[in-house]
């Protein structure tokens, strides 16, 4: 894993489309992973910024998303579908059928589950995931127990996640109580892995995944297993990590490392 701690949140977004943008160039039909919630909003606005600049393009592109609410229909305000299509999609080029975001509204979910899986293999597997962190470890809807193994299916959402995602909803009760969701299997299987966390309110569940045993309880540590994962924090999301002066100090000489 490499850790890379930013001042601000501003600059864990640019350092994150900085990596999504050199993926891009390096591989401009790239698969890409993508994440809802308030983390990557900073990210998104920069990659849109960079494409109406002229210096991203994302004609080539496909992308898959985490999760999705079970229930709400692609038009729902907090549906992400819709999070997607008004935070991304409508503001760069990556053509519609290239999107993917779980439906919410199977009438058969474990043959949609299955589908899903297959499209990313037969899209050649995610070349970049973007991840962010739940209060409770989470990474996508993989809560706290989820299989370290697990792939795309239904969970049952945690009480935390219930009451972390009530801001979005008029009250706790109207969050949706199942999601589908990509396993953490499935989300190691990606080539590379890039988490962003901003905010202190992070910091446990961050230390807990870079520091802590690999367990199901924080799905975020199987990330240690993963061989090519960047984690990019802000100040208050790193503030409980114990290596914190290491990471710091393999930052400022990594220009120097032999390679
Ligand atoms: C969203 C997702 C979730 C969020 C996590 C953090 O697609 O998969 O795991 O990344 O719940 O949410 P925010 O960024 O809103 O704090």
């Amino acid at each position: 894993m490499e850790i890379i701690i930013k001042d601000t949140y501003e600059q864990v977004s640019c350092a994150a489309a900085d990596v999504v943008a050199a993926t891009l160039h390096t591989k401009p039909n790239a698969v890409l992973g993508l994440a809802t919630g308030s983390t990557p909003l900073g990210l998104y606005k920069e990659l849109i910024r960079m494409h109406q600049e002229g210096t991203l393009d994302f004609a080539q592109v496909t992308s898959f998303n985490l999760d999705e609410y079970v229930g709400l229909s692609r038009r729902h305000p907090q549906s992400y579908h819709r999070f997607m299509h008004e935070h991304l999609f409508a503001h760069v080029n990556i053509p519609e059928p290239n999107r993917h975001v779980p439906s919410g509204t199977s009438d058969n979910y474990r043959e949609y589950c299955r589908w899903y899986e297959a499209r990313i293999e037969e899209c050649g597997g995610i070349d970049l995931q973007v991840l962010g962190i739940g209060g409770d470890g989470h990474i996508a809807f993989n809560e706290p127990g989820s299989s370290l193994g697990s792939r795309t299916r239904i969970k049952t959402l945690a009480k935390q996640t219930l009451e972390d995602n009530a801001r979005f909803f008029e009250s706790a009760d109207d969050v949706p109580r199942y999601a589908i969701t990509m396993g953490v299997g499935t989300i190691l299987e990606s080539r590379r892995i890039v988490l962003i966390a901003n905010g202190e309110n992070k910091a446990e569940a961050v230390a807990d995944a870079i520091e802590g045993p690999v367990t199901s309880m924080c799905t975020a540590s199987a990330l240690q297993m993963h061989r090519d994962t960047i984690v990019i924090l802000d100040r208050g999301a790193a503030s409980k990590l114990k290596m914190i002066d290491y990471y710091e100090w393999i930052q400022a000489n990594q220009q120097d490392a032999p390679r």
